[in-house]
């Protein structure tokens, strides 16, 4: 019998620690009259852009809308093709073939990351751009991944759903390439209380561009310049998102304790930890280990009563939605083996001492 219930995530913790700040931005935006497109926003932006110290920030509804209107607003589109990490969660690929261009995926390296050393020869005279995904938390290569992007004059997208505050050598992800994607999903490093999303760059006619698409293609009410979407960041979500934001660095220092414990404690030959890579900021958006008998381990969790998730179990080469990409097992067979041995154990704000323990007490004992 469990000694105790740990859920994967429990995001009314992380609403718990500054429960006051929330409930006043809430009452703020419903007293205010404005909800759509108001002074939440344009403060969230440039509290966004300051903190990431770029010179523009558009809110939009998700992170997938992020990444769909990032590459609509570079022109890229039909026949076009971008260089994608095959190991990545399925909205960075939607977003391109989104915009009609075509995924070419790249083996991920020995930190689940785009393998930098694998780009080029991905490179055709078709490729336009690299979209780089800062996965679990992690920051890619990517110093060696802008030089290939400067030698073959393409363009940078970072997909950094996953890694808020993350860094590079003391530089923020999302600022190394022409466009910064984030999701605020709640469960993500800096997460809202519902859907949305925003951009960052530091250049002013793709800041304008993507500020038209996300509000059907106007600047001016009823002007409709170019075919835009409906994909507003709401002005609850952004007073939410300001105050959250004014905590990120605590709560990512929070992620990094509960990392390091596992880091440090979890000792059990039969599972591999993550690896960070130097000159690294790791903010630990999810905690992943490997093992051989991933479906036995997580079985054994579940009855120690330790709810844990694979991310992900199914590459999006070899999801069903492409299946009219021709691609089959064995195609890219190292991120079909992480898709068969990763599994990602609960570390979530506001876990608790005893509760961290009770995970690396169970992981320790799991045997044959
Ligand atoms: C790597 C990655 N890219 C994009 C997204 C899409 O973000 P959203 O769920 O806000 O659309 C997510 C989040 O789910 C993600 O993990």
């Amino acid at each position: 019998m469990s000694r105790l219930k740990i859920e994967f995530n429990v995001l009314d913790r992380q609403y718990r620690m500054y429960a006051d700040e929330y409930k006043q931005a809430a009452i703020r935006v419903l007293e205010s009259g404005q909800y759509i497109l108001g002074q939440e926003v344009e403060n969230f932006e440039l509290k966004y852009a300051k903190y990431t110290g770029s010179k523009y920030c558009v809110g939009v509804n998700s992170g997938l809308d992020a990444l769909v209107l990032a590459f609509r607003a570079l022109g890229i589109n039909k026949g076009d093709e971008v260089i994608v990490p095959a190991n990545t969660y399925i909205a960075s690929v939607l977003a391109i073939t989104e915009n009609g261009a075509i995924p070419i995926f790249v083996e991920p390296d020995e930190y689940h990351n785009l393998d930098d050393r694998k780009i080029e020869d991905a490179i055709t005279n078709r490729t336009k751009a690299i979209l780089v995904v800062h996965l679990y938390g992690q920051a890619a290569n990517i110093r060696k991944i802008k030089e290939i992007v400067d030698k073959y004059n393409l363009f940078l997208v970072e997909d950094c759903a996953q890694s808020h505050g993350s860094k590079f050598d003391g530089q923020l992800t999302g600022t190394f390439g022409d466009i910064g994607c984030f999701s605020f999903f709640p469960t993500k490093n800096l997460g809202a209380f519902g859907d949305s999303g925003a951009i960052i760059t530091d250049n002013q006619a793709i800041a304008d561009l993507v500020r038209m698409l996300r509000n059907y293609g106007s600047k001016v009410k009823y002007q409709y310049e170019i075919e835009g979407v409906n994909s507003r960041l709401d002005e609850l979500q952004a007073a939410l998102l300001s105050s959250k934001l004014s905590h990120l660095s605590e709560l990512t220092q929070d992620r990094v304790r509960i990392a390091m414990r596992y880091l440090k404690e979890i000792k059990n030959t039969r599972i591999n930890m993550p690896i960070t890579r130097d000159m690294v900021d790791h903010v630990y958006h999810l905690f992943v280990v490997q093992c051989k008998e991933r479906d036995d381990f997580q079985k054994y969790l579940l009855e120690c009563g330790i709810k844990t998730q694979i991310h992900y179990p199914i590459p999006p080469h070899l999801a069903e939605c492409y299946r009219r990409l021709g691609f089959g097992m064995g195609d890219f067979p190292i991120t079909e083996k992480y898709a068969n041995e990763v599994i990602s154990l609960p570390l979530y704000n506001g876990m608790t001492d005893e509760e961290i323990d009770y995970v690396v007490e169970a992981v320790n004992k799991w045997s044959k």
